[in-house]
């Protein structure tokens, strides 16, 4: 197939390209920038394209109308972003990506769009007027993608901006594909990580990367381990090769079980709290990485105002149901989170070493 990746120097999209030129795809990839790709960027079979998607002029349907495929990854996914530049998460996340998806529309192409597990929002257990015999069972917290409700903040906790805009853009396509017949798959990622996921805080260059980054760089550091509202919300951590192996089935999509179809992505058996992430990181680290030179990190609790600034909201608790995944096809992740945490670590770990090898080398 010639496939169109957009945004396939970020996380997803490096893992999913490389993937996609290893099973003998030709690949068009755009992105700002190549530093994740970089690796491959030689490959004979990938055109890579250097553009930021909002300028004024690009060859968007021209790309769109030479490939088979269309797979949209470009987003805005960090929440610091959510609360920093709201404005600008809406532009990027839906009206931009609304470009490419009307792309696909006028050119009859087959796109695949990356959303979030964002857009389910809040359980019903964190109601302040929730009356559940049993608000710890996990039934309150997995997310179906055909029939879950979704439950978001005021929109004076502007962290919802970024759900709602994907929120919209999935209905958008919906409706494209009720009145036009087309042809699309909307992934609902939760919480993948793996190698080359963010930057530490200190080389981001937006300056807010997701909580492992976070973590990581405090180990590294041995400054504080920051839990926001005491670390008690959860998450599905997910590990990248899991989670590519089951987009790469979608990009397949055998006898078209995934046309119009939403598919959640993630590992409902890897829930953890981020207090136990920052304590399980931190004994890993002990254990298989530490300098000894570097005190190990206290961990603290942070009100999530001052973390975030004003308008913060969270998520508290989301797990996948990936029934869908599994009917459709046959997928069903392998990777324990311990294990998902400890790959990743290692990767930061060894990315570290190499930049602090370098800083003695210059
Ligand atoms: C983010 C995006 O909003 C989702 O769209 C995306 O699907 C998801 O990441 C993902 O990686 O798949 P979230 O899980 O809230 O969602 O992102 P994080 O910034 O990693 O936050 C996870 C939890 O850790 C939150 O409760 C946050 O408040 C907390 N946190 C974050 C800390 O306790 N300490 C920190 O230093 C940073």
């Amino acid at each position: 197939m010639k496939i169109l990746t957009l945004g396939a120097a970020g996380f997803i999209g490096s893992h999913l390209t490389w993937r996609l030129l290893q099973e003998g795809h030709t690949v068009t990839a755009v992105d700002l920038a190549s530093d994740k790709v970089a690796e491959f960027l030689g490959h004979p079979n990938l055109t890579f394209v250097q553009q930021d998607i909002r300028g004024p002029e690009w060859d968007l349907d021209r790309l769109t109308r030479e490939a088979d495929l269309v797979i949209d990854l470009i987003a805005y996914a960090n929440p610091g972003l959510y609360l920093r530049i709201p404005l600008e998460v809406f532009r990027l996340n839906f009206t931009e990506n609304l470009k490419i998806a009307e792309s696909c529309v006028r050119h009859g192409k087959r796109l695949i769009q990356f959303s979030t597990c964002e857009v389910y929002g809040r359980t019903a257990a964190s109601l302040k007027n929730a009356h559940l015999a049993d608000p710890e069972d996990p039934i309150h917290a997995t997310f179906s993608e055909d029939t879950s409700e979704y439950i978001l903040g005021p929109v004076s906790k502007h962290r919802w901006i970024y759900s709602c805009a994907k929120q919209l853009l999935e209905r958008v396509l919906h409706a494209y594909g009720l009145e036009q017949g087309f042809n699309y798959t909307v992934v609902r990622p939760f919480n993948f990580i793996g190698p080359k996921i963010d930057f530490l805080p200190q080389d981001d260059k937006d300056g807010i990367p997701r909580v492992f980054s976070f973590f990581m760089e405090a180990l590294f550091n041995g400054t504080p381990m920051k839990l926001v509202g005491g670390g008690v919300n959860r998450r599905c951590y997910t590990y990248i090769d899991d989670a590519i192996e089951c987009t790469y089935r979608i990009v397949l999509n055998p006898g078209g079980v995934c046309d119009r179809q939403i598919v959640n992505v993630g590992s409902p058996y890897n829930e953890i709290s981020i207090r136990q992430m920052a304590e399980t990181m931190r004994e890993i680290y002990a254990t298989k990485f530490r300098d000894a030179a570097v005190p190990l990190p206290a961990i603290i609790s942070v009100p999530g105002e001052e973390f975030y600034g004003e308008g913060y909201d969270d998520s508290d608790r989301r797990i996948p149901d990936i029934a869908k995944a599994r009917r459709l096809l046959g997928w069903e992740p392998v990777w324990s989170v311990r294990d998902t945490i400890e790959a990743t670590m290692r990767y930061h770990v060894a990315e570290h070493l190499e930049r602090l090898a370098a800083g003695a080398g210059s």
